[in-house]
């Protein structure tokens, strides 16, 4: 990727000066104002993708209450060799996501994708979680990881009195840094309405059980919203489209589509898929017992199960048949080692040289990061506390200082009862 095609001209080196970086935070900042009004869309896909998320060989183990009579029995996998209580949640999971692009991990309930997820979000314990997870290259260190990503649950709570823009704004003010004037804020979450495709509910209440408010699939798209207001690069999201109906689910991944397509790297757990929504994901690992049973496109399912000696229905939900070859393999444990085992030759065949099967970026960490930041990732000022030499990104878990939120809390009208919960990956 050449640096000179950035729209200022700023040379970046291995090791940035502060001057360097100074100039960069400037220039940063002016190209910024123009990139939160334009947040691209699908029809704008990012042109360089320079974010590439690697794992290899993850592992976690956890240890179990009292040692089980009958350790082979059961779905999950406990250590056969020892007989102890060890269960094992991931077992050797590696993987590929790229910036611009929808990773989904799919699986029964309780084959690890939560899991997973929570791993690649440096949600687990280092020192328990084997293998690594490297951006670019580079190990993610989590005071960065808590910068450039977003970690959405399942069950955000919401203040149910206030509208969907009150919502957003609260959100910015909360985790936009102070340095950042109001207007840019309210540019922010007006630029984020459109994006979530919130614009017709903007004015309306969240609502809840006794008071009528948004509806279920617009209230998942400002729970999104509320950790996605500083645009980070690295989104993970915890089955973002549980109890939507279909319509909704599917305008769910459309607008995780478009965040992936302004730049950023989208990695979420889903249950069955409709095939529309497979259609908007590029890259599908499945899951069976916290081990890989498939990686890779769902374009090549059909003949990934053709050649594992079950054919594939022309016809049909290309994840929802792989689910239930997946399910009816597991109860059969050899079988489901097999598919295992042949996932892993599978995968070396259409990949002989044990190359990335993507086209790896050549700039360094920082430097993508600062790349990003100068395309308007990463709201403006996000990094303000970066240090001069950029050695390490020494950012709070809020953007603001902590008395700041202390007084956001307490100044906030009594009328409105709920609470938000802001989330940081950590
Ligand atoms: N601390 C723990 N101790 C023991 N087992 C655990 C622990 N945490 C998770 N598990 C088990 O690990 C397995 C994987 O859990 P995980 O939440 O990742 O599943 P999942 O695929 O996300 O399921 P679902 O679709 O139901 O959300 C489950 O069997 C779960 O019970
Ligand atoms: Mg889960």
């Amino acid at each position: 990727m050449e640096l000179q095609k950035l729209p200022f001209q700023t040379q970046f080196s291995p090791s940035p000066s502060l001057k360097d970086f100074q100039k960069v935070e400037q220039n940063t900042q002016k190209y910024s104002e123009h990139q939160t009004l334009n947040i691209p869309n699908s029809s704008n896909p990012t042109v360089d993708p320079i974010f590439l998320l690697s794992f290899e060989n993850l592992t976690y183990s956890v240890k179990v209450g009292p040692k089980s009579r009958f350790p082979y029995c059961g779905n999950n996998i406990v250590s056969r060799e020892t007989n102890t209580n060890t269960k094992i949640l991931l077992n050797d999971i590696s993987g590929e996501a790229m910036e611009g692009e929808i990773m989904a991990i799919l699986g029964a309930s309780g084959s690890g994708k939560s899991t997973l997820l929570d791993a690649l979000a440096n949600r687990i314990d280092r020192n328990s979680l084997k293998g690594s997870v490297t951006l670019n290259g580079e190990a993610l260190e989590s005071s960065v990881l808590k910068v450039i990503s977003a970690y959405v649950m399942q069950d955000d709570l919401l203040f149910p009195m206030l509208t969907v823009e009150e919502t957003l704004m609260f959100s910015a003010d909360f985790r936009l840094p102070l340095s950042l004037s109001n207007a840019k804020k309210k540019e922010r979450v007006q630029a984020l309405i459109d994006q979530l495709g919130l614009r017709n509910a903007a004015k309306t209440i969240i609502g809840d059980e006794g008071r009528r408010g948004v509806s279920g699939g617009e209230r998942r798209r400002v729970s999104i919203g509320i950790d996605i207001i500083h645009d980070p690069i690295l989104l993970f999201l915890d089955e973002p489209t549980s109890g939507l109906d279909s319509t909704s689910a599917y305008k769910v991944v459309k607008v995780l589509q478009r965040i992936a397509q302004s730049g950023s790297i989208v990695i979420m757990s889903i249950h069955q898929p409709s095939s529309r929504i497979v259609d908007l994901l590029d890259r599908l690992i499945f899951l069976s017992h916290g081990q890989t049973v498939f990686n890779g496109s769902a374009d090549n399912l059909p003949c990934f199960f053709d050649d594992f000696g079950c054919a594939f229905p022309k016809k049909g939900n290309p994840a929802e048949i792989a689910l239930d070859f997946i399910r009816e393999l597991d109860d059969t444990p050899s079988e489901a080692r097999n598919l295992v085992e042949f996932n892993k030759s599978w995968q070396a065949s259409m990949n002989p040289d044990n190359d990335s099967n993507y086209k790896s970026s050549s700039l360094q960490l920082k430097d993508a990061i600062m790349r990003s930041i100068a395309r308007g990732k990463l709201v403006s000022g996000v990094i303000a506390a970066t240090d001069a030499n950029l050695t390490s990104f020494a950012v709070p878990a809020f953007a603001n200082p902590f008395w700041h939120h202390v007084l956001a809390n307490r100044g906030f009208p009594k009328r409105r009862t709920g609470a938000i919960r802001m989330k940081s990956t950590s």
